[in-house]
């Protein structure tokens, strides 16, 4: 019997693993910025709706100039908690239409001589995954006798120019804090966008194990009554 929980557990496990899609981030720990404990690991991981608000303010006033989400529908912006007549107000007339936010192509040419990337799936993009994101974001430095940025995280030099925090804010409300919250609050937002049904999927996982412990339990209760009679 011992054996045959121990294999339900393990299968329930993998199952969880499955489930939850096992974000492991490696995080590039040549850097010395200490990243956040991000709310969505785990199994019982979950986004922080105000957290994912606020971003989402970053990424419009700070980002979207620039980048592009091209694989989010505006309407997804109510799964974030946004009321209907926002998501309205800030797409009038086509909530049901993929972002178009960023730079055209032939201005991002002629201004950085490279096209600014999509961020729909940027935070899982890298190795490192959010944590990198949120390094990046961070790693800005001026370099004597370079016009261009030298970023820490990209390891090079950086045709984007460091992000504007100050500016985050919509419709007369500033978003509130310090640029690392910024940043952690952007990098939220867009983990969220590359994946806005990853709570599902955690919950899908943690009821595929309560079914696989309940199911034990049924295997273990009959494999008692069929034994009782021949003992
Ligand atoms: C003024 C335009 C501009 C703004 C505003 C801007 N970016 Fe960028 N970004 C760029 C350009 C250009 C690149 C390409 C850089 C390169 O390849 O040298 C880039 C690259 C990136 C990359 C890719 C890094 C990599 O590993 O390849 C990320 C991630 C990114 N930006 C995130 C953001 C986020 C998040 C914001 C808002 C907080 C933002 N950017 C604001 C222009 C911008």
């Amino acid at each position: 019997m011992r054996k045959f929980i121990t294999s339900a557990l393990v299968a329930a496990g993998l199952a969880a693993t499955a489930a939850t899609g096992a974000h492991a981030s490696s995080g590039g720990g040549h850097l010395d910025i200490k990243t956040p404990d991000w709310s969505w690991q785990g199994i019982f991981g979950h986004f922080k709706e105000d957290q994912l608000q606020r971003g989402f303010k970053v990424y419009q006033k700070v980002c979207a100039t620039c980048h592009n989400l091209k694989h989010l529908y505006y309407r997804n912006l109510e799964q974030i908690g946004l009321p209907e007549s926002r998501v309205e107000e800030i797409a009038p007339g086509k909530p049901r239409e993929h972002f178009q936010a960023g730079m055209a192509k032939s201005t991002a040419m002629a201004t950085f001589n490279t096209v600014p990337p999509d961020l729909t799936l940027m935070a899982e993009a890298r190795p490192g995954g959010p944590d990198y994101l949120y390094k990046f974001l961070l790693s800005f430095e001026r370099r004597e006798g370079h016009t261009k940025l030298y970023n820490k995280a990209f390891g090079n030099f950086v045709s984007m120019p460091r992000p504007t925090w100050a500016a985050a804010s919509y419709a007369n409300e500033p978003v509130e804090g310090t640029k690392e919250q910024k940043a952690e609050d952007v990098t939220a937002f867009l983990r969220w966008a590359s994946e806005p049904n990853l709570e599902a999927r955690h919950e899908l996982g943690i009821k595929v194990i309560l079914f696989l412990i309940v199911l034990s339990a049924l295997f273990y209760a009959l494999k008692r009554r069929i034994w009782a009679d021949v003992h």
